[in-house]
């Protein structure tokens, strides 16, 4: 028999199922869980909780489905302090900033590179990430991002190959050359090591050709597209996610009708990643906007040493809360099971019988302190696969 522990005296839960307690995020009080090996078994009030071998206390805390935290560019080496001074000084945000990390990245070595991951990966956990997506994109040689997915893969299935970041300096002057080396040998190189496709599609690195070209190839080598869509300019990037029914369309900050149309009528959900926003004092994506229109939003960090060096979940969620229109519980939604969502996943982002136990307690009674009480560190533990790992 696997061993079981209740968790009773959650203050205010929210599983995310609907069926389960009130409003959308089916939010319960003085609950209980029961986890059975890795798995939430029963969720219901702390009174009908069953007979367990195990019991902890929550003390009254909140409990919340750890944070699915889909876009990061975690495999990197250094940081871009002058650039986020120089910007912070007036200068605006470009993609070729880039460059500066993928210097820094190829000079690296294995053990640093995942030293660097496995140090911003322990950061994150301890804010409630239980679940994250990382990319290559800093490498952009074959042997550099198949490096960089073989080291992100030792420590989460949701790698991303993004060959596709910029075009390479070493191809400066040959951008159709790079594109052949992405989709040739650097994908055959690749491939084993990702479950996802993603491409910058933008002014300054691809434009819609060659992305749908990119994510085309990807897909015919069993990867899944995703996108860096609209992040700096109106584009063709969100029309193509929809187009080849990527999982997600990530940024999203510039967009036309016809854009939050296509989403609305699509399974692609709109990741909004504010701390871009917020670290390029760029204009918000209108998360408000495309709720109304019937999107589907997550929010995650895009944590990455260049447009967003933020690991934090909660930070994002206060962004969102603040500037961007979204109530306390879409943002947690948004966070949680919009995530999940977006990486098509079932298993995580909500806490009902048969989700994995992947939980964050709040030094608050509700999830909604998150973003009543920015920048406090509210998560005070924090469980993934039902044992305790914060
Ligand atoms: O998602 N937009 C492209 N990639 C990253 C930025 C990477 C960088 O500046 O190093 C982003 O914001
Ligand atoms: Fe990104």
């Amino acid at each position: 028999m696997t061993a079981t522990t209740a968790i009773t005296n959650i203050g205010t839960l929210v599983t995310n199922n609907p069926d389960l307690g009130d409003g959308p995020l089916g939010q319960i009080k003085d609950a209980a869980l029961v986890i059975e090996g890795d798995r939430i078994a029963w969720a219901g009030p702390t009174a009908k909780v069953p007979a367990t071998d195990d019991t902890h206390d929550a003390q009254g805390r909140a409990v919340i489905p750890g944070f699915v935290d889909s876009h990061s560019h975690l495999i990197f080496a250094g940081d871009r302090t002058e650039e986020f001074n120089a910007r912070m000084s007036g200068q605006s945000y470009k993609a070729g900033g880039i460059r500066t990390t993928v210097a820094a990245t190829r000079a690296a070595t294995d053990a640093a590179l995942e030293a660097n991951l496995t140090h911003y990966l322990a950061e994150a956990l301890r804010q409630g990430t239980t679940t994250f997506e990382t990319k290559s994109g800093y490498g952009l040689t074959t042997a550099d991002e198949e490096r960089a997915l073989r080291i992100a893969k030792a420590h989460t299935d949701e790698v991303t190959y993004l060959g596709a970041h910029i075009v390479s300096p070493d191809h400066a002057d040959d951008p159709a050359a790079y594109v052949a080396l992405v989709t040739g040998e650097m994908l055959d190189a690749c491939a084993p090591h990702a479950r996802w496709i993603d491409v910058f599609c933008e002014k300054g690195a691809f434009d819609g050709d060659q992305a749908r070209a990119i994510l085309t190839a990807g897909k015919a080598k069993g990867l899944l597209p995703r996108i860096h869509a609209n992040q700096l300019s109106y584009g063709p990037g969100v029309q193509l996610a929809v187009e080849l029914d990527a999982a997600s369309a990530d940024h999203c900050t510039h967009l036309t009708d016809a854009d939050v149309d296509a989403l609305a009528n699509s399974d692609t959900v709109a990741t909004l990643l504010p701390g871009a926003e917020f670290s390029t004092r760029a204009e918000w994506p209108d998360a408000r906007r495309l709720l109304d229109a019937g999107a589907t939003v997550a929010l995650s960090t895009d944590c990455n040493p260049g447009s967003s060096f933020t690991s934090s979940v909660p930070f994002c969620i206060a962004l969102a809360v603040r500037d961007m229109g979204m109530t306390p519980d879409e943002a947690l939604w948004a966070a949680t099971a919009g995530g999940a969502k977006a990486l098509r996943r079932t298993d995580v982002g909500h806490l009902a019988p048969g989700a994995r136990a992947d939980l964050a307690f709040l030094d608050a009674p509700s999830h909604v302190h998150l973003a009543y009480r920015p920048g406090v560190p509210l998560v005070s533990e924090v469980w993934r696969a039902g044992v305790r790992a914060a």
